[in-house]
């Protein structure tokens, strides 16, 4: 197997993972869990989106999460942006790092921002201009890479097309976002594949949801393609508000399981992660989708 010897997880549980939520997750819970994380030995923590509150109401305290947590030397703390307005808000909290998306559909894009492909990039010139003004790092999202809910599949080519760009306009690194988690391994690395024919591999980000429960086996895949990047949600949690049906993130204590078990570096402690989702999930009032996280509760649950 040709596995890398190290690897880096990107945490968006704070964000992708409470975004869908129902219950409003307090500053002061979503403090504890980012602050949770980095002490986890996360080092990139996405924290939250400067998008309209009447399209996603669980970020709206963004600001003020931005401005309370502990902000810990070498961790990078993403927030999303869609447009100018949500830059100057990223500026004003002193973001250093921002993550501008787009999706590889036209009717996702729509439903998700009220914009086509080609209004977004629009959108994100001046984002662009802003972040490196400020010295931000910008993080590009791709998301449908594999199909949509409203159009269905995706050509890889379309996929490859939109990476191209975000890559040459700034972007230090491309996520590919499996929105609706339906692909499966050989999908997964057709898609990676030809975005590799345009950009660095080591410059590609996979972001596996985990809806038909494909999304370690797709970790795998990829890896041996290569990929070494990959956003996890805390507990498993998350899911997108434009994408009906479409479960959590892959679970960090999933894939750190998985590495541990590969032998490959990673740099976060599961125990700290595992208990950092159990504090989360009672704020949620809700049980942890990571299978890992859930079988560390039993077996915690029945030690004490
Ligand atoms: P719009 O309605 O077209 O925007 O929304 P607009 O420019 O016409 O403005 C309308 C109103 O929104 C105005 O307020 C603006 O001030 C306000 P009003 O005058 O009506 O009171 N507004 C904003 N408020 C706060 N922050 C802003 C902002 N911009 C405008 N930045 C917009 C366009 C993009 C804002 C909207 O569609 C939106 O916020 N969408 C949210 C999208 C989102 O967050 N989706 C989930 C994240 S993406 C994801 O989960 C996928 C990913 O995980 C990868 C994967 O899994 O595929 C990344
Ligand atoms: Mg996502």
């Amino acid at each position: 197997m040709n596995y890398p010897k190290k690897v880096r997880l990107v945490e968006v549980g704070p964000r992708d993972g409470l975004q869908n939520e129902a219950r409003p997750v307090s500053v002061e819970a979503k403090v504890k869990l980012i602050d949770a994380l980095s002490a986890a030995g996360h080092t990139s923590v996405e924290s939250g989106s400067f998008v309209s509150p009447k399209w996603v109401p669980q970020m709206a305290n963004t600001e003020a999460v931005m401005a309370q947590i502990k902000r810990k030397p070498g961790v990078s703390y993403p927030v999303l942006v869609p447009n100018k307005q949500g830059m100057n808000g990223a500026v004003e909290s002193q973001c250093g790092e921002i993550a501008i998306f787009t999706a590889a559909s036209e009717a996702f894009c729509k439903k998700n921002t009220n914009c086509s492909i080609h209004e977004s990039f629009e959108r994100f010139a001046p984002v662009m201009e802003a972040a490196q003004k400020h010295g931000m790092k910008v993080r590009g999202y791709i998301s449908t890479v594999i199909a949509c809910p409203y159009d269905g599949k995706v050509a890889p080519a379309k996929v490859a097309e939109l990476s191209d760009r975000l890559f040459r306009m700034g972007c230090y690194e491309v996520s590919l976002g499996d929105t609706i988690g339906v692909g499966t391994p050989a999908e997964c690395v057709a898609m990676i594949d030809a975005v590799a024919e345009k950009m660095p591999r080591e410059k590609i980000a996979a972001h596996f949801h985990d809806t038909y429960g494909q999304s370690l086996a797709n970790i795998m895949a990829v890896m041996e393609r290569g990929i070494t990047v990959f956003d996890t949600a805390v507990a498993g949690l998350g899911g997108c508000p434009y994408a009906k049906g479409a479960s959590g993130n892959v679970g960090t204590e999933d894939v750190i399981y998985l590495m541990n078990g590969l032998g490959i570096e990673h740099g976060v402690d599961l125990d700290k992660i595992a208990a950092a989702g159990r504090d989360i999930c009672v704020a949620l009032g809700r049980e942890p989708a990571s299978k890992v996280a859930q079988a560390l509760k039993a077996k915690q649950a029945g030690v004490s």
